[in-house]
């Protein structure tokens, strides 16, 4: 099979933005962890089918971790991006931040790591681009994420 192009992890990375919404809220009137779970899975399902070109899905979801409550009025921003690609799948990594609209004050929410699969038009696992980490942040992301992938895969062996 032909080499794919590598790609860097901005070509494909996202940002996106909500307000929170009583509708979001759990009952202490701070954002609901299942909202805030869907919006992460759903902007880093964008730029793993950017950086993919294909039909990707979501194979695990792992160190999900609510650093502080966002409350209703917040925007609350998402950043996503590809951190690592092993050969089909790929690790990308979300930033939340909550940010006060009047004042500006903002803080990191909550981070997650989330592994997509790309797939095929038999909706089989498929090759996706390589990784081109550019910036030193990049590099440092794609270092880390390579630790996490080879722990993930130690762990699926050994609880197989
Ligand atoms: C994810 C899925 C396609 C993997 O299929 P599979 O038959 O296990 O495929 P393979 O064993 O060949 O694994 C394919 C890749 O997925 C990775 N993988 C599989 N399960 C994983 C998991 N739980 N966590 C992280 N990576 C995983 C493998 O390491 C492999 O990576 P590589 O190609 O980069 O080496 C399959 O388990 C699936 O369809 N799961 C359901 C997905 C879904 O419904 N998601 C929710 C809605 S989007």
């Amino acid at each position: 099979m032909e080499q794919q192009k590598g790609k860097s992890p901005k070509e494909s990375a996202v940002e996106t933005r909500y307000i929170l919404m009583p509708q979001h809220a759990n009952p202490q009137g701070t954002a609901f962890g299942g909202v805030i779970m869907a919006w992460i899975d759903t902007v880093a399902a964008m730029a793993a089918q950017k950086h993919a070109g294909c039909e990707v899905v979501t194979a695990g979801i792992d160190s999900l971790i609510f650093k502080e409550p966002i409350r209703i009025g917040d925007h609350v921003v998402l950043k996503a991006s590809v951190n690592y690609v092993s050969r089909s799948s790929m690790e990308v990594g979300v930033q939340v931040t909550r940010e006060d609209p009047y004042s500006g004050q903002k803080a990191i929410a909550t981070t997650a790591h989330l592994t997509f699969v790309a797939l095929d038009e038999n909706k089989k696992p498929t090759p996706a681009p390589p990784i081109l980490p550019q910036t030193q942040e990049e590099k440092r992301r794609y270092e880390n994420a390579e630790l996490r992938v080879q722990a993930r895969k130690e762990l699926l062996k050994k609880i197989k």
